[in-house]
Order: structure tokens, then sequence, then C-alpha cells
């Protein structure tokens, strides 16, 4: 790591064996999350981190305001954020509220799944979401900044990197993966089509959005449209979140060897999986 920033000992925390930016995350607020109040309305957004978080929700946001007619609520944070106050401001929300989290299936608040609340698992190529990763950790002074692509690609692959191992956390939602309360998209189908993407998400929650709100919806959600109104959403930081919303990227970065490293994982973690299949790579 290079020290030009502050010490990583200092922008991370580590609780129960993972690292989470301490800039965002404390102990307290997961202590208090354990008993978060979930509505059975609720619309969950699960993402590891870089594979489309701020898509969906703007998505979510733009789908919800359209049939209940109103404000889109541009507040895109991860119930995990922050600290126990916060969650004062969660109860005073409208139904259905937005949530997202970037945490482990097994650290979610338990309300949120004895309430069955619905999830929409958002996964993108490991490859992509290594690159994506890398860029946002040495524009974000929030998080240590790598010298060198290659040693982040080891912490990558170690799992020595905020919210854990990408393979990790995909595993933990395949094995809760239900078929009612759980839908998986992947950033990759969004891509390629997103006006059908829409339409599936859409049926998933039940908010019956006609032709037009959807196609509304994909010109309000494209990266450009994004890109350009990412001062008003994230202030400064908007150039970090809407890099460059490409598929293969990786191409640019990867040696030969750490491409069958990630495949290597691949193959074993999740190949045979209703996710692996899905991601399609
Ligand atoms: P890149 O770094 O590859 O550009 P997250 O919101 O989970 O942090 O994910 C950020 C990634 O999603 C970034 O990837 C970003 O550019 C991409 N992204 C954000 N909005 C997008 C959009 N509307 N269309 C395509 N990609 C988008």
């Amino acid at each position: 790591h290079s020290t030009t920033k502050t010490s990583p000992e200092d922008l991370l925390i580590n609780y129960k064996g993972m690292l989470y930016p301490s800039i965002l995350c404390n102990v307290e607020m997961f202590q208090a999350l354990e008993t978060f109040e979930a509505r059975e309305d609720d619309l969950l957004i699960a993402t590891y981190p870089k594979n489309g978080t701020n898509w969906l929700i703007q998505i979510l946001h733009e789908m919800v305001s359209l049939v209940h007619n109103r404000e889109p609520l541009l507040d895109a944070t991860m119930i995990e954020f922050g600290n126990p106050e916060i969650l004062a401001r969660y109860k005073d929300r409208p139904s259905p509220r937005i949530l997202s989290t970037h945490l482990n299936f097994q650290n979610i608040p338990k309300p949120i799944y004895e309430k069955k609340v619905k999830i929409l698992l958002v996964v993108r190529n490991p490859k992509d979401t290594a690159v994506s990763f890398y860029n946002f950790y040495n524009s974000l002074p929030a998080l240590p900044s790598y010298n060198a692509w290659d040693s982040f690609f080891k912490d990558f692959m170690n799992g020595k990197v905020v919210f854990g191992q990408y393979f990790d956390f995909v595993a933990t939602w395949e094995k809760h993966f239900d078929d009612k309360t759980m839908m998986a998209i992947t950033f990759e189908e969004m891509k390629e089509d997103l006006p059908t993407a829409l339409k599936k998400i859409s049926d998933f929650f039940h908010l019956s959005l006609n032709e037009e709100q959807i196609n509304l919806v994909a010109s309000r959600t494209s990266f450009n449209s994004m890109k350009d109104k990412s001062e008003n959403t994230h202030g400064k930081l908007g150039d970090s979140f809407f890099r460059k919303g490409e598929i293969g990227d990786w191409k640019n970065y990867f040696t030969e060897d750490q491409s069958k490293e990630v495949d290597a994982m691949f193959e074993k973690y999740l190949a045979e999986t209703k996710l692996g299949k899905l991601l399609n790579y």
C-alpha cells in the first residue's frame, strides 16, 4: 500500500474478521442493526461493492416515484452506513422503502428475512468488479490507495478489501437463494437490454410499470444520464461512482495468470450454482 493518504489502519475497521470503511461503518451501528425494524413491503437491493448498487438504487427510486406519485429520494446509502441515530430516519420513511446493503447474507438484520422482505441481488462479472473496485479505492480519500494493480488484485482475491471477498459474498447469498423472496439480475444483462431488465425488476417487486414508464426509467438511468446528474446525487464523489460503466474493462488490467486464478475460483465456488449459471461467464 502507498501511504499518501491516511494510513490503511485508520481508514478501515475490522469487525468479525471483515474489513469495512471506518468513515462509514462502526460497531455500534452493526449492533443496532440486529433489531432493524424491517417492513414486509420494504424493497432491498443486495450487492457486492461495484456491482451496480447506485444504478439499482436510482432505478428503484424512479420506479417507486412513478407508481406512488412521489419525489425520488436520492439518498443512495447502505443500511449499514452511519450511526444508530440514522435508523430513526428510516422509521419516518413512507412505504415502500428502498433499502440497500453490501453485507453478506449472514450479516443482514434478521428481521429482513423474518419479514420476507423482497430482495434484489445484483451480480457482476468478478473481473470487472475487481477493476472497478481498484479504481474506486484509488479515487476515494476514504479508502487506502494502491500503487499497483497487482497488489490490489492480491487483496481482492484474499478478501482483504472492504466488505470481504467477492466469492464469499456471492456464495452466502447463493446458499439462501429462494425464488419467492429473491431475484438475481446481472450487471451484464442490464447493460445489454435495460428495458427488459427493468420489466423483470418491476414485475418482481409488483410495481406494474407500463411500457412507457419502463422506457422513461430506462432513459433516466442510462449511464450518461446518471453521470450528468451525479454532482446532484453524489456531490464531489460523482466521478468516482460513474467511471466507465462498461463490460470487459478487465482486459486492460488482468494478466493471463490473474485471469486464470479468477476462473479457477469461479469454477470452484460458483460454476455449478444458480447464480453462477446466471453470470454465465
Ligand atoms: P465502473 O467502475 O466499471 O465504471 P456501485 O454503484 O455498486 O459502486 O457500482 C459502480 C459501477 O457501476 C461503476 O463501474 C459504474 O460506472 C457503474 N454504473 C453506475 N451507473 C451505471 C449505469 N447507469 N449504467 C452502467 N453502469 C453504471
